[in-house]
């Protein structure tokens, strides 16, 4: 697809879900927080279960909106789910999803508190390969979407392919991370996936860096 028609469809897809609001402000957090963030992302995740924008429509098992605790001033942003997820309908749940739950019993969280868990896609990429760049148009809108009914004080990009895709770079993840960026106003920062520090075990003293910062920056 080229360049001309994935912008024509992003603003088609985003004009979809929010009018044409974000047009004039992309900064999510402008618009007013939900009474109800909760009873919202229910919601719109009955409005966009069933979603067939994409081939990945017709591979899924499972739809994996979201979990977590709506109120969650925390986001943690997968790049899209493997088979585990796939088959039960909820974003890392497999081995790299259970150390993501002692991480964030490290630092005092679970997936049912003060954290919400989701992807950038919703659905699993056959043999788990990486999003491609359609896929992101038509599914990216969807977690702005969830962004803006929850109005997160911070995002946190699990691993090298979330971040690039989130932040439009193509650039290693030492280069992402220890950075405070910004995804339409929303800081956010980018540390490893966990399935890579199932890999590399060497890597999990840096995560855990990552992971104070992740939680001074919401301590304060
Ligand atoms: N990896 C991801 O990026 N997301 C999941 O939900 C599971 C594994």
């Amino acid at each position: 697809m080229n360049l001309n028609k994935m912008v024509a469809n992003y603003l088609r897809q985003t004009e979809e879900l929010f009018g044409d609001e974000l047009y004039l402000d992309s900064k999510l957090e402008s618009t007013s927080k939900s009474e109800n963030p909760g009873d919202e992302l229910e919601k719109f995740h009955q409005e966009i279960k069933d979603c067939q924008k994409c081939s990945l429509g017709a591979t899924r098992n499972k739809f994996v909106f979201g979990v977590g605790d709506p109120n969650a001033n925390l986001m943690l942003v997968g790049e899209a789910p493997g088979a585990e997820e796939d088959r039960l309908g909820e974003p890392f749940v497999g081995r790299a999803g259970k150390l993501l739950d002692k991480i964030l019993a490290a630092i005092s969280r679970s997936r049912n508190k003060d954290v919400y868990i989701c992807n950038v896609l919703k659905c699993r990429p056959p043999n788990n390969r990486d999003p491609l760049a359609q896929e992101v148009v038509e599914c990216e809108p969807y977690l702005l979407k969830q962004i803006r009914i929850m109005q997160p004080k911070l995002l946190v990009a699990l691993g090298r392919v979330a971040g690039k895709t989130l932040l439009k770079l193509e650039a290693p993840l030492k280069d992402m991370r220890g950075k405070l960026h910004d995804y339409y106003g929303t800081p956010l920062i980018v540390t490893y996936h966990p399935a890579a520090l199932l890999r590399n075990a060497g890597l999990k003293p840096a995560a855990w860096e990552d992971f104070k910062w992740i939680r001074s920056i919401l301590d304060n």
